[in-house]
């Protein structure tokens, strides 16, 4: 029978990469917990309505991308595409909005049914972090010094933030009539989906990632001319407070992002690498009126999220497996093999990684087992040793401090003691930061 295969675009995460997944969201847990946010976790499937309203009816990512069904009755609900549009969902339902400030991050598969490519995906997992009730470009500036700091957390430098502002309500309109009036008279050069959107959503236009009407667009009239004084002055103080935190930021006129919800300030941060557009590791912006329009109350907010698998590509993919054991106790006859059991399970609770091979295989196929998993000690245990209650411990590599083959007798009780011991900090390479 042909074995069946995972969803095109969709991913298994074996041991090694879930390590390393595993490994970014804790430094994300870390470096935002110590800026205030507090975890959320919400539902991987929402009504569908919800993401039309928040992220627009007329994106790709609502437009083509999300994958919606029915529910036995016939409610329309979707796999969540996106973080924002259900942690938003979440405040207004558990009236978080009573709080002044509200700092939530989240980290989780998201499902769009975009051409699977290398750091691009169908279910893709991102951490996201919304900063919900001040609308001052201190919250802006904040929130993108606490991704700047994630990024350094878990080793990734040499990134690009590019930053633009939008505008709001009061200026919005103005630039869409200026950017409509461009596609209308260029509308002949253009794919079939942005001459649609001269008519429905202008700004959608500029996220088109049609290589032609890139080049086309590049020529179109940007938000940046269009700004009313109080979001000029926003992007103004944001990109000097962004200088202040040594982040460089580099204005991007035609920077929009594939969001309806978006006002003001929107910002992308690349790493260097040769993917192109997937190259942005982590993009978001402000979103002063999505709570309002998700029928909550008036609160200004801002957030980003970024996509692990491309942090993963961009610290240069497969990481180091994780370490061999600490412990291996092979053992001979079905009194040692019980015993195997025991002195195991102690020294796990003494905090060492400890394996047996759990088949009854001679002691030369357990050796080589032992080899195959990288431990650094072995303990061989026979009837012999049982009787007198002493075992020889075999260093195996160099971790141990001792050479490699030499071994010694050791009480069976004080096992787990000795290993820790010749383990000791300086031997030992758990804790190390990065993903080895
Ligand atoms: P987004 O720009 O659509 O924003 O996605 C954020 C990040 O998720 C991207 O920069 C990328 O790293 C990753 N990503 C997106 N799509 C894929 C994919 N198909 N495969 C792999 N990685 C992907 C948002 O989702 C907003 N919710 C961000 C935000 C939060 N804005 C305000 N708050």
């Amino acid at each position: 029978m042909e074995p069946l295969r995972a969803v095109k675009g969709m991913n298994d995460l074996l041991p090694t990469e879930a390590r390393a997944f595993a490994r970014i969201e804790a430094a994300a847990r870390r470096v935002f917990e110590r800026h205030g946010y507090g975890e959320v976790r919400t539902p991987l499937v929402e009504e569908a309505a919800l993401f039309s309203r928040s992220i627009g009816e007329e994106t790709d990512v609502v437009g083509k991308e999300m994958y919606v069904f029915p529910d036995r009755h016939g409610v329309p609900l979707a796999l969540r595409p996106e973080g924002t549009a259900g942690a938003v969902r979440a405040f207004i339902e558990h009236g978080a909005a009573a709080a002044p400030i509200v700092r939530w991050f989240y980290a989780g598969p998201m499902f769009r049914h975009e051409r699977p490519q290398k750091g691009r995906y169908r279910q893709f997992h991102q951490i996201g972090v919304e900063l919900l009730g001040a609308a001052a470009p201190e919250a802006d500036a904040e929130l993108i010094g606490a991704a700047a700091a994630f990024l350094a957390e878990i080793g990734i430098s040499g990134t690009r933030l590019l930053v633009n502002s939008i505008g709001d309500d009061a200026c919005r309109p103005a630039y869409v009539d200026k950017l409509r009036d461009f596609l209308h008279a260029r509308a002949a050069e253009l794919c079939p989906d942005c001459r649609r959107r001269a008519g429905t959503n202008p700004l959608r236009a500029l996220d088109c990632k049609v290589a032609q009407d890139r080049v086309i667009l590049g020529e179109a009239p940007v938000p940046g001319d269009s700004l009313c004084e109080p979001c000029r002055a926003h992007f103004a103080t944001l990109l000097g407070h962004l200088r202040a935190l040594g982040l460089s930021p580099i204005h991007e006129p035609h920077l929009v992002r594939g969001l309806d919800y978006y006002t003001r300030t929107t910002f992308e941060i690349l790493a260097g690498g040769d993917l192109g557009s997937q190259n942005t590791v982590a993009a978001g912006g402000r979103y002063d009126k999505l709570v309002e329009r998700l029928g909550g109350p008036a609160v200004p907010a801002v957030g980003f999220a970024a996509g692990i698998e491309r942090l993963v590509l961009a610290l240069g993919g497969a990481p180091a497996p994780a370490p061999g054991p600490d412990l291996f106790i092979a053992a001979l006859g079905d009194a040692a093999r019980r015993r195997a059991l025991v002195l195991a399970q102690a020294a796990r609770a003494a905090s060492l990684r400890v394996e047996i091979d759990p088949r009854s295989g001679s002691l030369k196929s357990q050796m080589r087992w032992a080899d195959r998993t990288s431990a650094a000690f072995v303990l061989v245990l026979g009837e012999d040793e049982l009787a007198a209650g002493r075992a020889p411990l075999k260093q195996m590599g160099s971790r141990g401090g001792g050479a490699p083959g030499a071994q010694e007798d050791v009480a069976l009780d004080a096992v787990a003691g000795e290993v820790r011991r010749r383990l000791a900090p300086g031997s030992d390479d758990r804790g190390q930061p990065g993903l080895s």
